[in-house]
């Protein structure tokens, strides 16, 4: 595959932050790239700086082969973009918002009905596409951005934290249609998100950021593999059992409240040896859990944080976009 987007050594700097620092990364045509970290790690600053929304301090960003720092009217005609805020206008309908964007993309009038009809159809928005859009429901919303973002045909789609604050049945609506997109048309889509089902469910390889850096870059399945294997919680009633994991052949993490974690290749088979040397050690354990690597426990091996802080900034967006709804 070729690369479509090919970033070296990005820096954004705003007074003494540094959003972006010596950020490098390429992305492949027709791939769906996640970019995960957590807040104020720099993703929506990237996404802006690839769409020449911004000017980075320094580095150099090549999108379908053109220097965006040259030729930024020409990247922006190839991508299309849904904010991590709300961009539908509430007191428009949702045809009326199309229309907008057809005009603002310079669609030719001949043309824009047709790829209005179309566009409203392939989000399945027809049957409300003459209601106003602050009347939608919140996944009905991010689909008529996303149609927005389409009504272009972009060779690139880029979207800001794209299910937020959606329920499981709308995130996996909104799922479908990108991965539609992408079967369909060969969109590339780079995406961040917060959300780690997501992550799993829609991406080819996954981009870790963390303050303004890559901390981890490629596949799913090869990241969660790095871990080194299944994750044992121990959590013991006495004593201090970390030199005897120590002789089995452990680096345990810990301890915390008495609790220890095990990395292990097989975690099934090795808890019965490990339960009976604890016990020959005189190590009581009250409790003993497992659980297969997840993609913030591939944060905390490369960043050395954990991604989930998920709860307040959704609970904030939510608050944000009934309040846009309401006015
Ligand atoms: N216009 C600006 N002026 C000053 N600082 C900014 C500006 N835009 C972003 N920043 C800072 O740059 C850093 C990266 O912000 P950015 O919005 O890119 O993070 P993010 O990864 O998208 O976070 P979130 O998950 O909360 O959306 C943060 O420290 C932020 O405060
Ligand atoms: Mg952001």
């Amino acid at each position: 595959m070729p690369t479509i987007i090919d970033v070296s050594v990005l820096h954004k700097h705003y007074k003494h932050i540094k959003a972006l620092d010596g950020l490098s990364l390429t992305v492949e045509e027709g791939e769906i790239l996640g970019v995960l970290g957590p807040n104020g790690a720099g993703k929506t600053t990237l996404i802006k700086c690839l769409l020449t929304l911004i000017s980075p301090t320094s580095g150099s960003i090549r999108v379908a082969g053109i220097d965006a720092a040259r030729s930024s009217d020409k990247v922006r005609q190839v991508c299309g973009y849904v904010p991590q805020e709300v961009s539908v206008d509430g007191e428009l309908t949702g045809y009326e918002n199309l229309l907008l964007y057809s005009k603002l993309y310079f669609i030719p009038r001949s043309e824009r009905e047709k790829r209005i009809e179309d566009i409203l159809d392939y989000m399945e928005l027809t049957p409300r596409a003459h209601d106003l859009a602050k009347t939608y429901s919140g996944g009905m919303m991010r689909r008529l951005e996303l149609a927005q973002a389409m009504v272009n045909r972009p060779r690139i789609l880029f979207l800001d934290e794209p299910t937020l604050g959606l329920d499981p049945a709308a995130k996996r609506m909104v799922w479908k249609h990108i991965l539609q997109l992408r079967q369909e048309f060969g969109t590339t889509v780079f995406l961040t998100t917060h959300d780690m089902a997501e992550a799993d469910a829609l991406c080819d390889r996954i981009a870790m950021i963390s303050k303004g850096k890559i901390a981890a870059f490629n596949t799913v399945a090869y990241l969660k593999d790095s871990v080194g294997g299944d994750i044992i919680s121990l959590v013991t009633a006495n004593g201090s059992p970390a030199g005897l994991l120590t002789t089995l052949g452990f680096t345990p993490l810990g301890p915390q409240d008495n609790s220890y974690e095990l990395v292990h290749r097989d975690g099934e088979k090795s808890i019965p040896s490990i339960l009976e040397a604890l016990s020959a050690g005189g190590t009581k354990v009250e409790s003993v859990s497992l659980k297969k690597p997840t993609l913030d426990d591939v944060f905390l091996k490369y960043a050395g944080a954990r991604l989930d802080q998920e709860q307040t900034w959704d609970e904030s967006w939510r608050l944000r976009r009934a309040v846009r709804k309401r006015h």
